[in-house]
């Protein structure tokens, strides 16, 4: 198993695995299956070659996990992590670790001092992982994400100083 930057011309290698996490755990990621489904391979490229980076990490040529991690305007210097998931056959094996740990190694060598990633509030396993991995929590947005049944679910800012 190795770790690598997702290349733009294996945009589809990276669309395909997003779309098995997101069938496999549909509430575990910001994004809606039809909707990630429909983009096109224009939209894909051009998301790769914002200020961030995407990195997989690849078994016998095979995409089995995932994660990106991207600057935003709104909060300068403080990259943002999303996007994390590994299928569910090579979970527990230390792998979202090693995609947290590549991230913030990419972090720093941008100058960034710190590291931010938001959370639905309700999963809790995924805030214990992320307080497993050095994250607190720095803020609470009450009813930031309208879920799809229409009620605003709270959302949880976490952060980890490099
Ligand atoms: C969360 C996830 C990325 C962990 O991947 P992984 O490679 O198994 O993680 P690691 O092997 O590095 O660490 C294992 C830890 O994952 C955590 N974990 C397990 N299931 C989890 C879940 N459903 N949600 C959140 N965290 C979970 C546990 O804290 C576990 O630690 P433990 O062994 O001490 O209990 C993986 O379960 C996954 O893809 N889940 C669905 C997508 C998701 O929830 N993404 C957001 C995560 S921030």
């Amino acid at each position: 198993m190795q770790i690598q930057e997702v290349k733009k011309e294996n945009w589809k290698e990276l669309r395909n695995l997003y779309l098995t996490l997101l069938s496999n755990d549909p509430d575990a990621f910001a994004d809606n299956y039809s909707e990630i489904e429909s983009r096109t391979r224009e939209n894909w490229i051009d998301s790769l070659e914002k200020r961030g980076k995407t990195f997989v990490a690849v078994d016998d040529g095979k995409y089995i996990a995932m994660g990106r991690i991207n600057f935003y305007e709104e909060i300068p210097g403080v990259p943002v992590l999303h996007k994390l998931g590994v299928l569910p056959e090579y979970r527990n094996r230390g792998i979202a670790r090693k995609l947290i740990e590549v991230r913030e190694r990419w972090a720093i060598s941008e100058g960034a001092q710190k590291v931010r990633l938001y959370v639905m509030a309700e999963k809790t396993k995924t805030i214990e992982f992320s307080k497993k991995n050095g994250y607190i929590i720095v803020e609470n947005l009450k009813g930031d994400v309208e879920r799809s049944n229409g009620t605003w679910a709270d959302v949880v800012v976490m952060e980890k100083v490099l």
